[in-house]
């Protein structure tokens, strides 16, 4: 076994003081997807929008990573093959615990995006519903996240990941969303044994070979010890 992909979602981050998405309390319990996700929402209320990313840019920038971002980075140093994080998160505690070449495929909190010329660049902690590109000058500038019925990131690459993975974990994601819920299944056509690690089973569980459960700052500790065990 040599090539491992491991997919993260919200609940990697919880215990690190960030809201996952559909749990009890969770940020789609508080907003409307509709109102605060969408390329629609931005064009219909620029400053609702902004505002939903600055208080999120705002958290997560004092967030620190927990044990189970530690555990990962860990794993990607003491390897002797390759491991490839994607994430579907838009903070940064996978590089701030140490992991690296992390495939953002959901976009970051930490960058900026012209939505008129498509340049790329550091976003400021807080956002204007005006906010001007520094090239093209135009007030066009959105928060570099990847909204509902937008293309992820990096799938190309992603899905040549999966296709050559020898193990695939999925890690405190519902399973809710697609792509990424699919991942499982590509990874499986490749031969790629499956392993879910999650508070409590997800929304597709049944397509991993294993289920651990558990918060990510407990389990995903105790996985890598055990691969770094061989
Ligand atoms: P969700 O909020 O849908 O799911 C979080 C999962 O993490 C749930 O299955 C929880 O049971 C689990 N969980 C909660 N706390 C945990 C802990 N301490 N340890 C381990 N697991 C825990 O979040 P995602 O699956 O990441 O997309 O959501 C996927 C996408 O939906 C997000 O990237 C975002 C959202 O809409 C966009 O905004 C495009």
């Amino acid at each position: 076994m040599n090539r491992i992909v491991i997919l993260t979602g919200a609940g990697i981050s919880a215990e690190s003081g960030l809201g996952t998405f559909r749990d009890e309390g969770g940020l789609w319990t508080q907003y409307s997807i509709e109102d605060v996700a969408t390329p629609d929402a931005f064009a219909r209320n620029p400053a609702l929008v902004q505002e939903f990313y600055n208080l999120r840019r705002d958290t997560a920038a004092r967030a620190r990573p927990n044990a189970a971002h530690l555990a990962l980075a860990r794993l990607q140093q003491g390897w002797r093959g390759d491991v490839t994080i994607v994430t579907q998160n838009v903070d940064a505690l996978h590089e701030a615990g140490g992991a690296t070449d992390v495939l953002h495929m959901h976009g970051t909190l930490a960058g900026a995006l012209c939505n008129a010329c498509a340049h790329r660049w550091p976003a400021p902690a807080r956002m204007a519903p005006d906010e001007i590109c520094p090239r093209c000058f135009a007030p066009a500038a959105r928060p570099d996240v990847v909204w509902f019925g937008e293309m992820p990131y990096h799938m190309d690459e992603i899905f040549a990941h999966l296709a050559r993975a020898d193990l695939f974990a999925a890690i405190g994601t519902s399973g809710e969303v697609y792509p990424a819920a699919a991942f499982v299944q590509d990874a499986r056509r490749a031969g790629a044994r499956t392993v879910e690690l999650n508070l409590e089973p997800s929304a597709v569980s049944r397509d991993f070979d294993e289920t651990r459960t558990g918060p990510a700052s407990q389990t995903v500790p105790l996985w890598v010890d055990d691969l770094l065990k061989g």
